[in-house]
């Protein structure tokens, strides 16, 4: 790799800023001063910046407890977004591994790894995705197992052109529903129950194949994957 590469990858300068400080004579490598950003690095080199000792940034799994009024987007709009809530280095590479909607409270899983990311939410696999939602009006009577039937069943969705793959509905009492779907379509949840005339009110996610949130994430932390949560997927 070239110095001004590695310089930029491994600290929060762009290229140019690291052939900068190459310039002014901030950079060594193996001890002696290199100012040369077209310079091919060995696996074994050691480069100090100002004499701290750098090293790539490598590929990064976290797990944020997301809260209400956070953008799953990577561009910045009307709300704050989830990668602002990381405090680790180069953490705009991060991406959110799917999405949650801003209201949407939950598990969130974020990644610079593209094929990881792709592995979580590819459709041929099929990850349960576990939601806990809150209902604007109590499912009587008959209305709750008409619902599972439904919902196991699939159903279609406005505008969509093929029935929501299986899915299975718990009723927890007539107003809090536990529903693991195994897609991830635009809104789907709150889709699902408003196809059968209903509303959620509160929106949580809780687990996202094996990987579950963690307790003692409060809403707005946020922790690393450990190497068996990563090598769940
Ligand atoms: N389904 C929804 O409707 N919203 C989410 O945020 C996630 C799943």
């Amino acid at each position: 790799m070239r110095l001004d590469r590695f310089l930029s990858e491994s600290t929060e300068m762009t290229r140019s800023l690291s052939k900068r400080a190459l310039l002014r004579g901030e950079v060594e490598v193996n001890g002696e001063r290199e100012k040369k950003a077209a310079r091919h690095l060995a696996a074994d080199d050691r480069v100090t910046w100002n004499g701290e000792r750098l090293a790539l940034v490598g590929l990064r799994y976290v797990m944020l407890h997301k809260p209400e009024g956070v953008e799953c987007t990577a561009r910045r709009g009307l709300y704050p977004r989830a990668v602002e809530l990381i405090e680790l280095p180069k953490v705009e590479r991060l991406q959110t591994v799917g999405r949650l909607d801003v209201e949407t409270t939950g598990l969130l899983l974020l990644s610079d790894d593209g094929q990881w990311s792709h592995r979580v939410t590819s459709p041929r696999r099929g990850s349960a995705k576990v939601y806990r939602a809150t209902l604007a009006r109590p499912l009587e009577g008959g209305e709750a197992e008409r619902a599972v039937a439904a919902f196991a069943e699939g159903i279609l969705l406005e505008g969509d052109n093929a029935p929501t793959r299986p899915a299975e509905l718990e009723m927890l009492d007539s107003l809090e529903a536990r529903l693991t779907v195994h897609e991830g379509r635009y809104h789907q949840v709150r889709r699902m129950f408003a196809a059968i005339g209903n509303h959620v009110e509160a929106l949580h996610r809780e687990s996202v194949g094996p990987l579950v949130l963690d307790a003692d994430l409060a809403p707005g932390e946020w922790r690393e994957l450990t190497a068996d949560e990563i090598a769940a997927f």
